[in-house]
């Protein structure tokens, strides 16, 4: 578990390479004027992500759907998997970010998003004030392509069906596929994601947006200020819908 301190340096370094340079800080007991500082240099520690808080979820709706899912072998991707990734978080979140598939990290720990991606998601999640085990986290497939390699088409006819039933379980108010391959799953369209991000598209009642998928975010990090806008839209929309 990082400590205060270490999740207060990710963050600024986060919020640095996403360009932002300085922030308003209001100190407590002052006039109530906002002191504007710069952005401190921070050491960029490692961070740990725990994954005491991302344990799937011991809700009985969700549960059943895992059931559902059980030792699955409807497609090939079965005897290579290690752990199938069903999701974690709240399973009340109102907020659901999508991804692809499982990696590495996530076959061998059965968690989605906890290699070095999810470790950048975390830091995104946490660039809106949001906490990760607030919101809930899952893929389009829940196993792990042999050598990452891109679904097929038959597995994902195998496996969406799972994720529109996690969506209509958790209802969330907002959805946010990462990268090309959620976005087109979800928003049955073909549009490149440099087109698709940054606007909402409404499905079911659910408010869904797709940003740039953290793994493209580490070798492309210019494109970080993007997602930075994406965020802070989403950020918007969910005060909007509270409302
Ligand atoms: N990439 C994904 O799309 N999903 C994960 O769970 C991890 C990396």
């Amino acid at each position: 578990m990082s400590s205060k301190r270490d999740q207060i340096a990710d963050q600024l370094e986060f919020l640095r390479d996403i360009g932002v340079d300085s922030l308003d800080i209001q100190v407590r007991g002052n006039s109530g004027d906002a002191t504007r500082i710069p952005a401190v240099q921070v050491p960029a520690p490692v961070p740990e992500i725990s994954t005491e808080v991302m344990k799937p979820s011991s809700n009985p709706d969700l549960q059943s759907i895992r059931d559902e899912i059980g030792d699955c072998q409807r497609c090939k991707l079965a005897p290579t998997r290690t752990n199938i990734v069903f999701g974690s978080g709240n399973p009340r979140a109102e907020l659901l970010f999508v991804g692809e598939a499982p990696g590495a990290d996530e076959d061998e720990q059965g968690l989605p998003f906890v290699g070095r991606a999810g470790q950048l998601l975390t830091k995104i999640i946490e660039s809106i004030e949001i906490k990760r085990e607030d919101v809930y986290i899952c893929n389009v497939l829940k196993c792990r392509p042999p050598n990452n390699r891109p679904p097929e088409p038959d597995e994902v006819s195998a496996c969406n069906p799972f994720l529109r039933k996690q969506l209509a379980m958790i209802k969330p108010k907002v959805v946010c596929c990462l990268g090309t391959f959620a976005a087109h799953t979800v928003l049955q369209s073909t549009v490149p994601i440099s087109k698709l991000r940054g606007k909402f598209y409404d499905i079911d009642g659910i408010r869904i947006i797709a940003t740039f998928h953290p793994s493209y975010l580490l070798r492309s990090p210019d494109k970080k200020r993007e997602v930075w806008d994406d965020m802070k839209q989403i950020r918007a929309e969910l005060q909007r819908l509270r409302t």
